[in-house]
């Protein structure tokens, strides 16, 4: 029977070669719970104990795959799907652009997993104790002498044979170390309640105090000079103005943007002269003059241009548009009239928009076609 509160068996050695040679051995008798300490670095130790390489370099790959990827998966995300924006007529998904950042993401995870890996699966922190801590031993091996220590847990453990086996390597001293079971009490380990409280603690603070820091302390408003500069809203009192108002007429002269006064205003010879229908009569240009003509004109003008107003008695009726004198007319001449109104008849050029007055137009041409066809618009 072992001694249950044995840890190892720990020798001390003189050189190193002495521990190397005593490495070699401990693998070569089948020992696998053996550990080698020495104050520096020793050349060829690793492979002396037959130790194999590290996993940390898994760890370090999946998570800076891992990296790569979310850093795409984001890129694509926030350019693809939420903000599809074309900038200079570049595709969306733009790799070459996003490699930059793919590298930085891949090399950030990487890094920090392999320090949280290291630090908290391989080293078991927040776990800072250790058998062989605050023993002679331990403090022999970190100044001057080279130590190997077989641990009672291996299978091949006995103590009196390993005790043999350590002299016969050469072994100026062996200590016999056993567990501290208040130590281990104490032993704070990852998941332990302690631990995680502290942890989800942590967040909670700082997850609301960067909220608050950045929006509330740190908040810097997006250029707002503009809406802070003093200004009159509409409808609001003026004090610079003698009368009061806020609301100013434009000055004399002023042109709305996209609307070129009409130039041939009380001029109907020059708009008859100048005046050129800017649309073709295509179908959809002469149902579309149909059906403003149906509505505005119609009512005085009568369906075809006949001048049998419906308004008869309440409005003058307007002579026949099928006279000699304006089925000589330019198409310039009509959409003066239309635009000016003649006489008694009023402008339409706020209820029809320009290019809808051009559309009439060629409806009333093909109204007066219609009527005096000649056999050439037969065929
Ligand atoms: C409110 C009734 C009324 C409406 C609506 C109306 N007109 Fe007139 N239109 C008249 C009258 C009346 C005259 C004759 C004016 C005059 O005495 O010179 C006239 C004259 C004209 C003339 C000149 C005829 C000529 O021989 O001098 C044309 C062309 C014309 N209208 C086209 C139209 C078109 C196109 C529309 C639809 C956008 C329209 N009108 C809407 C009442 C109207």
């Amino acid at each position: 029977m072992q001694d249950a509160r044995l840890y190892s068996l720990s020798a001390i050695f003189q050189t190193p070669d002495e521990i190397a040679h005593a490495a070699e051995q401990t693998v070569e008798r089948g020992y696998t719970a053996f550990d080698v300490h020495s104050p520096y670095p020793l050349h060829g130790m690793p492979r002396a104990m037959g130790l194999k390489a590290s996993k940390l370099g898994y760890v370090t790959l999946v998570f800076g795959l891992s990296g790569a990827a979310l850093a795409l998966f984001f890129m694509w995300w926030v350019n693809v799907i939420e903000y599809p924006l074309v900038i200079g007529g570049k595709p969306l998904f733009q790799l070459p652009a996003f490699i930059p950042v793919t590298f930085e993401v891949t090399v950030l995870m990487a890094a920090i997993f392999t320090v949280v890996g290291m630090l908290f699966v391989i080293f078991r922190f927040p776990n800072t104790s250790h058998q062989l801590h605050d023993t002679p031993y331990m403090k022999a091996v970190s100044s001057d002498k080279y130590g190997l220590t077989i641990q009672a847990l291996d299978p091949l453990f006995d103590e009196e044979r390993v005790r043999e086996f350590l002299q016969d390597l050469g072994a100026v001293e062996i200590h016999r170390i056993q567990f501290d079971a208040e130590e281990i009490e104490a032993r704070p380990r990852i998941f332990e309640p302690r631990f995680v409280t502290l942890l989800i603690l942590v967040a909670l603070l700082v997850g609301p105090s960067t909220y608050i820091i950045l929006n509330h302390v740190l908040y810097m408003p997006p250029f707002d000079w503009m809406m802070e500069q003093q200004k009159i809203n509409p409808q609001m009192k003026s004090e610079l103005f003698a009368d009061g108002f806020g609301m100013r007429s434009p000055v004399e002269g002023t042109v709305a943007r996209g609307h070129l006064p009409y130039p041939f205003k009380g001029q109907p010879d020059l708009a008859g002269k100048f005046l050129v229908n800017p649309i073709l009569p295509t179908e959809s240009v002469l149902e579309l003059g149909k059906k403003k003509y149906d509505t505005f004109c119609s009512p005085c003008h009568g369906n075809f241009g006949d001048g049998d107003s419906r308004l008869r008695g309440q409005f003058p009726n307007p002579p026949t548009l099928h006279s000699d004198k304006s089925r000589g007319w330019s198409d310039g001449m009509i959409f003066h009239v239309v635009t000016e109104g003649q006489n008694i008849m009023p402008s339409y050029a706020s209820q029809i928009k320009e290019r809808d007055r051009w559309a009439v137009v060629h409806y009333v041409r093909a109204l007066l076609r219609a009527k005096h066809a000649t056999e050439a618009d037969l065929r």
